[in-house]
């Protein structure tokens, strides 16, 4: 098992990593005095539900069934998280945990910042993307219609639980989805890493135990120092964004059903390097090193050929991020060094995108 620590003052916590890690030795010190609240979803629930409540023996708890998928990332599933807990008569110094992917995760974690004011929770992070990313730094909250993760708090966990088991289940496209998130660790800041990738891309697609381990805690590690870096993203916590910008208008314009999200964010790295060299501010090969790496790994690279350039366009114009007509974009330099752009205005991005063949 790997351990690592969110340097965050009193708010720091440690992330675990390794297999067999749904256990009472490594659970049962996170938890508070009061009972438990496992919340998972009816797909996760059937594969590992028994083993957390297991781990918990003789701690009171209770358990929360929700329905699978990003359409429930709702504030009414989320006040039923809030009512199950005040059903059980969950005081102060309850726990939560929360067993599945982002949604779940997301979603639990700002039960925990809501109920009483914030109580503990615990992160189990079952999909890779969950295990990379949205269970590490705090990050919590529900869809609105009018937008994704309109709503939320930062509320840290007092772990993360990252029991790599868990991945033998995870469907192929989901697993090759969190890679692209991986990638993303490579790309805004650590070099080395990407080449280890390059490298090791083969070991990852066969899931092979000893690359998986290394891949996710490399990609913890460097979110544990931008988020003690700027936990409440004032800055740098942004270039975490790298790709999403464009991967999100991506999304917005297929109507959310034709890419998950890592997919579309590999389709945003690809065109967010494309056009770092576009605009001058990188040279080759970044864009065909990202390219190559992310087709290797099964990742689409390219955008749909039936949305116009303008469409995805001007769906980054509507992105929350950004400053009057600016763009807010993550740009690189190179591989490993990512920064924040606002120069560019939706004019110009048609223009590369009209001209970027892929
Ligand atoms: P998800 O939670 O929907 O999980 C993907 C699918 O895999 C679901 O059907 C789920 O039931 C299933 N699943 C989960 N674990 C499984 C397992 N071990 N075996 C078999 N099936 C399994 O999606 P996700 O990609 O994990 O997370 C996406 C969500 O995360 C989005 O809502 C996004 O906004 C959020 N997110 C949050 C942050 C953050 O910092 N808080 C960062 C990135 C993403
Ligand atoms: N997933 C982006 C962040 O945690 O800031």
């Amino acid at each position: 098992m790997q351990r690592l620590v969110i340097p965050l003052d009193e708010r720091s916590y440690p992330i675990l990593i390794g297999p067999r890690l749904i256990t009472p030795e490594h659970i049962l010190p996170y938890l508070g005095k009061g009972p438990v609240l496992v919340v998972s979803n009816e797909t996760v629930a059937p594969l590992y539900l028994q083993a957390v409540l297991a781990a918990l023996e003789d701690h009171p708890h209770s358990q929360l069934v929700l329905p699978d998928g990003e359409q429930w990332k709702t504030l009414a599933t989320w006040e039923r998280i809030l009512q199950h807990l005040a059903e059980m008569g969950a005081t102060r110094d309850c726990t939560l945990i929360a067993l599945g992917g982002g949604v779940i995760g997301d979603m639990t974690g700002f039960a925990a910042a809501a109920y009483m004011r914030g109580v503990r929770f615990v992160q189990i992070p079952t999909t890779l993307l969950a295990q990379v990313d949205a269970s590490v730094g705090g990050k919590t909250g529900v869809n609105l219609p009018a937008g994704k993760n309109l709503v939320g708090a930062f509320h840290q966990p007092a772990a993360v639980l990252i029991d790599t088991d868990t991945l033998n289940t995870l469907p192929q496209r989901e697993f090759l989805a969190g890679l692209a998130e991986v990638v993303k660790y490579g790309l805004i800041r650590d070099a080395e890493f990407f080449s280890w990738l390059e490298t090791n891309q083969d070991r990852l697609l066969q899931r092979e135990a000893d690359a998986l381990a290394f891949a996710i805690h490399r990609s913890c590690a460097n979110k544990a120092e931008v988020v003690a870096a700027d936990e409440r993203e004032q800055g740098n916590r942004a270039l975490l964004n790298l790709g999403h910008t464009f991967g999100h208008a991506i999304e917005t314009a297929t109507g959310y059903t034709r890419y998950l999200h890592g997919e579309a964010v590999a389709i945003g790295m690809c065109l967010a390097a494309a056009f770092s060299e576009y605009a001058g501010l990188a040279r080759p090969p970044l864009f065909t090193r990202t390219r190559d790496l992310l087709q290797g790994l099964g990742l689409p690279t390219t955008p749909p050929e039936d949305v116009p350039a303008a469409t995805l366009a001007a769906h980054m114009r509507l992105d929350k991020k950004n400053l009057q007509d600016r763009l807010r974009l993550i740009l690189l330099r190179e591989i490993g060094d990512a920064f924040i752009d606002d120069h560019y205005n939706e004019s110009q991005i048609i223009e590369f995108l009209q001209g970027h063949a892929g």
